[in-house]
């Protein structure tokens, strides 16, 4: 299989498993995160067919977390031997997947895992971040917003401050700086509404 058809397929697999996500992982997510990867690819010499696989395949682990048990490498593996990916691609994907995540706090070592972690991130700000903050708050059951406790989860308007706030600063490329400043602006603007109308 050359190494358009394993994008293809890859994509395939995504959509069906990840269409009915409902905890703003769902399959548009991750079809956004390659779309921004892509974007940030014009003006970064990377490797490309790296980059999109790994943005494919980056939250296959989250989708299936089982009592706190990161699976990302094994399914991952799992799936890319199937479809006959060679394994010095899937060690690099896997290496690129586990320097993505912010909770993990990793910080990445090559140009591919810097595109696809800030591929990701813009993903959580700007508009549809501020969707899928709520969308995910509601998901687990977190209230909207409480005016008198500003503790890390105390509710979804806090998780602006926990992690959506700071994103614009964690960016590694040119082009993910660019768009997350914007981003950034509309979030404040939208707080800055929220506390105007809660007030
Ligand atoms: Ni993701």
């Amino acid at each position: 299989m050359n190494k358009q058809e394993i994008l293809i397929q890859t994509q395939a697999y995504i959509k069906k498993t990840f269409l009915d996500e409902g905890t703003g992982h769902d399959y548009f997510h991750i079809e956004r995160v390659v779309t921004n990867a892509k974007k940030i690819l014009e003006t970064e010499n990377a490797d490309s067919f790296l980059v999109e696989l790994a943005a494919w395949t980056h939250d296959i682990g989250d989708y299936k977390l089982h009592e706190g048990v990161d699976k990302s490498e094994e399914l991952i593996r799992a799936f890319l031997e199937s479809i006959n990916v060679e394994e010095e691609s899937i060690q690099k994907v896997l290496e690129i997947v586990s320097q993505v995540s912010f909770s993990k706090g990793n910080k990445p070592t090559t140009i591919e895992a810097e595109i696809v972690q800030d591929a990701d991130r813009l993903d959580a700000i700007g508009a549809v971040g501020i969707a899928r903050c709520f969308a995910y708050g509601g998901s687990v059951g977190s209230i909207l917003y409480n005016p008198y406790d500003n503790s890390k989860d105390a509710s979804s308007v806090q998780h602006f401050y926990d992690k959506l706030f700071k994103l614009k600063d964690l960016m590694n490329t040119k082009t993910a700086k660019k768009i997350a400043l914007s981003r950034h602006e509309y979030m404040e603007k939208f707080i800055e509404e929220f506390y105007h109308e809660v007030k």
